[in-house]
Order: structure tokens, then C-alpha cells, then sequence
């Protein structure tokens, strides 16, 4: 795909087949990862990549938004590694531009996907066994996106540049 379509093709979709992802596309998604840019380049998240029906039943209960998606990348960032300054790291920063990068490359791999915040992080945390340092920031449910895929209306509301950006 051209980046512009990837840019303006990319919605997030809520309803997928149960067509699994092909190896080499999702290698194509974690390889955009391993290239995102973090700070210090650190390099501070793991990656879950759940995709049997076992581990699946897991991530459903701690949330009800995978929408039958055939694979879910749970995003960890790593607090104890990152960079922080001032009291403030950079862990949840670094997974959200790793999660962004992801995102487009899924697209541009014609894969539907979605960012969801809207989970149990306790939940996750216990049913993954994931370490103290690690924190879930967010849970990327992937895959075919079904014909009668909807398209949320909220993704036809875009604020005007004029509103959002101030030239000084
Ligand atoms: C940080 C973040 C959290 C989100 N959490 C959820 C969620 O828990 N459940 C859901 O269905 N969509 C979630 N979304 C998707 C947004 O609702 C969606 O991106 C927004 O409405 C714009 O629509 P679009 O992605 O189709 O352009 C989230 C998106 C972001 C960036």
C-alpha cells in the first residue's frame, strides 16, 4: 500500500473472520516494532502474541472488545528499563508508539485491527503470568475483518486543522 492509504484507509475495525494471519504478515507487524522508534532506544516492551483458542479465552476475560479477532498482541511496557527522567518514564510512551507502528504496518498488510484500552489489567496480568516490571498498556486484536465489518461513525469526526494546530 501507499503510506497515504495506509494513513486514511486505517479505521478500527470491530468485527473479524476466523481466518488466522498468515506467518510472514505477522512478522511483517513485529518487525515494525523491533524498528520504532523509542526513547534512548531502549527498546523497553514485550509483546505478547496470543493466538490459540486457549490463551484467546484468557484475554476474554479480561475484556469484551477482541470482537472474534484470531490474534491479539498484548502491549507491555517495561517500567523498571525504560528512561526516565524527573520521575517521569517513558514506558507507556515507547508501547504506544510501538502499538501505532504496528497498526499501520497491519494495515498495510490489508489486516483489520484496533486499539483497545478497555480491559482488566489485573486480569491480564494474572492469566498471562506477566512479570511486576511489565505493564499492559494496551491489547491490539488483529486479523480478516469480516465482510459486514461496520465502520464506527466516530471515525468520520475530525476536527478541523484550523481548531487543532496554532501556527506562532
Ligand atoms: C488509546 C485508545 C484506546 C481505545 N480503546 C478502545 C476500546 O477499548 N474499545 C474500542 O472498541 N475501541 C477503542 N479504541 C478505538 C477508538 O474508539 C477509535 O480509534 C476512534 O473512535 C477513532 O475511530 P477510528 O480508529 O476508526 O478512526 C481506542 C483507541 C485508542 C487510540
Amino acid at each position: 500500500m501507499e503510506f497515504e492509504q495506509v494513513i486514511k484507509g486505517r479505521f478500527s475495525a470491530r468485527k473479524y473472520t476466523t481466518q488466522s494471519i498468515e506467518p510472514e504478515k505477522l512478522n511483517a507487524v513485529l518487525e515494525a516494532w523491533r524498528l520504532a522508534p523509542t526513547a534512548k532506544n531502549i527498546q523497553p516492551i514485550k509483546i505478547y502474541v496470543v493466538k490459540s483458542e486457549e490463551w484467546l479465552a484468557k484475554v476474554d476475560k479480561a475484556s469484551r472488545c477482541r470482537y472474534w479477532a484470531p490474534t491479539v498482541l498484548i502491549v507491555c511496557g517495561d517500567k523498571e528499563s525504560a528512561f526516565e527522567r524527573n520521575g517521569h518514564s517513558t514506558y507507556e510512551v515507547d508501547a504506544s508508539i510501538v502499538a501505532t507502528h504496528m497498526l499501520l504496518e497491519a494495515t498495510n498488510q490489508w489486516l483489520g485491527n484496533i486499539w483497545i484500552d478497555l480491559f482488566d489489567r489485573g486480569v491480564i496480568r494474572e492469566e498471562f503470568d506477566i512479570p511486576e516490571n511489565l505493564v499492559p498498556v494496551c491489547l491490539l486484536p488483529m486479523g480478516y475483518q469480516a465482510e459486514d465489518c461496520p465502520i464506527s461513525p466516530l471515525h468520520y469526526e475530525r476536527k478541523n486543522l484550523n481548531d487543532i494546530v496554532e501556527e506562532r
